[in-house]
């Protein structure tokens, strides 16, 4: 990491981080992970809660899991993190990943599996990123960019996915589970959202409108729901959507794309240089997905793996 001295030298975007950010920081920093033994995990009707909601706990258990590799992704793509998104990424980490064994404790509770977390993808695409990042500080500033809105909206996603589980497990009468476990998490939740959504912003408001411009379209083009890294996570994202069809879930996806709508408000497309053309022939290249994207991206995401979990489902 280097000191705001050396980093003043180098970069395009000293003073994103003022004061109002560093109060978000400093309440996510403050929180402690969740001590699980103030966590009720005796449910009064553990079958119908497997039967309600034990896939989506299952979700959950790797997509808090898995954010220790999203660090590692950040970290590599982004080279020289600042002092302050590295102390986010310490905090975020502990955090999330308590929220995983919290969850995997009621997978053990519910007597159901615990399925595999993916701590050891690939990353040839993040090391390539992180060899332009490190050359080209204007690309730099758009990977920078691109991790804070996705973490914006990846908060907003799993905070709106909370509430719903809260509120069905409130109607089955689960509310000790609740108020000792849900709250708690949603809480931190929306305590990365109050630091991403700002930092994201403030950051967007230090580039020029391409770098914005370009931030979006590489949003877009890798939009996905946390944690859905293979098929069958979307696949398993889907049926998600679809237990939850009634609870709200399609305003979550909308309030997802907005918090994007807001942060990208001030890019435009004039200007953009080669070398970012060539990075996106690049980046495409060693994609490895198809998925289907288009200005409202998020819903577009989720409509179809809800389409490939029917499919599925179907066979
Ligand atoms: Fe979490
Ligand atoms: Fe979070």
């Amino acid at each position: 990491m280097r000191t705001g001295e050396q980093q003043s030298q180098t970069s395009t975007t000293l003073g994103w981080y003022d004061l109002s950010l560093q109060n978000h920081l400093s309440k996510v920093v403050a929180d402690p992970p969740i001590d699980l033994t103030t966590v009720n995990f005796e449910f009064k009707r553990p079958e119908a809660v497997r039967e309600r909601l034990g896939r989506t706990f299952s979700y959950f258990y790797t997509a808090e899991g898995e954010v220790s590799l999203n660090v590692r992704q950040v970290e590599t793509l982004i080279s020289d993190v600042d002092e302050y998104t590295a102390q986010f990424l310490t905090s975020w980490d502990a955090q999330e990943g308590q929220h995983s064994v919290l969850f995997g404790r009621v997978l053990e509770t519910l007597e159901l599996p615990l399925p595999k977390i993916n701590r050891n993808k690939n990353m040839s695409a993040f090391r390539i990123g992180g060899v332009l990042s490190k050359n080209i500080p204007e690309m730099r500033d758009i990977f920078m960019l691109n991790y804070l809105s996705r973490g914006a909206m990846h908060e907003r996603y799993t905070a709106g996915g909370y509430t719903i589980i809260g509120n069905i497990m409130t109607e089955m009468h689960e509310e000790e589970f609740v108020r000792t476990a849900i709250k708690p998490v949603f809480k931190q939740e929306s305590r990365h959202l109050g630091y991403y959504r700002p930092a994201a912003k403030k950051y967007a408001a230090n580039l020029s409108p391409w770098q914005v411009q370009a931030a979006e379209e590489f949003t877009a083009e890798y939009f996905r729901p946390v944690a859905a890294s293979s098929k069958q996570r979307l696949v398993e994202i889907g049926r998600m959507q679809r237990d939850f069809a009634d609870y709200g879930v399609d305003e979550v996806a909308d309030h997802v794309q907005d918090i994007a709508d807001d942060i990208f408000s001030e890019g435009s497309p004039e200007g953009t240089p080669r070398i970012l053309r060539a990075t996106k022939a690049l980046l495409r290249l060693v994609k490895n997905e198809d998925a289907p994207r288009s200005p409202k991206y998020v819903r577009d995401v989720l409509e179809y793996c809800v389409e490939l979990s029917e499919l599925e489902d179907a066979v």
